[in-house]
């Protein structure tokens, strides 16, 4: 008897390999800015900084198995205050908890408020910070260029 997809439904998709979901989280260094440029340039949502600036601030990657998966770049700002430059995790380890498993390394032990910015249209984003504790605290019209678009101000506070 021939079997209906519809009624059996879709298999259930493989969970996500462990060395993805515990991804090895260091430092960022010069060796790792031309996969960070390729993860920038499939990442049009994000910032785009020329690479080797990050490497002045708290520059973070993502490691499965000895590929860069994602990167975080972050700076101290005044007082207790950080910002977050920018995160972007590659196409294909996305929805894998790699972007969950740098920013929580980065909120670790950080005490203080944590600060971003992004694109209003930029919902995957959105959802991703808000689930990490982010709050939408306003937004800056006209903030980005190439496309124009306001951006959406979150906050972290830490304590
Ligand atoms: C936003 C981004 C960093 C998320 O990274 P990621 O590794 O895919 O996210 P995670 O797998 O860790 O997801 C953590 C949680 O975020 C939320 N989330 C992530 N992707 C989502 C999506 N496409 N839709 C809705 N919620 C999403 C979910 O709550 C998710 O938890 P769950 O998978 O248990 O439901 C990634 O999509 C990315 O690099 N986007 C392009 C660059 C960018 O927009 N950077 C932000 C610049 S400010």
């Amino acid at each position: 008897m021939k079997r209906d997809a519809a009624l059996v439904g879709r298999a259930p998709s493989p969970a996500p390999d462990p060395l993805v979901r515990r991804p090895l989280i260091r430092r960022g260094e010069p060796p790792d800015l031309p996969e960070i440029a390729a993860i920038q340039a499939a990442s049009p949502e994000a910032s785009s900084w020329p690479p080797a600036d990050y490497l002045q601030y708290d520059l973070r990657v993502a490691v499965v198995e000895d590929r860069v998966a994602a990167f975080l770049a972050a700076r101290a700002a005044a007082g207790d205050e950080f910002e977050i430059l920018n995160l972007a995790v590659a196409p294909e380890f996305r929805r894998l908890g790699v972007g969950r498993a740098l920013l929580e390394s980065f909120l670790a032990g950080l005490r203080g408020a944590v600060f971003l910015e992004v694109r209003r249209s930029n919902s995957t984003a959105r959802e991703f910070y808000k689930s990490l504790g982010f709050k939408e605290l306003t937004l800056r019209e006209d903030y980005y260029s190439l496309p124009p678009e306001a951006a959406i101000v979150m906050k972290f506070h830490s304590c």
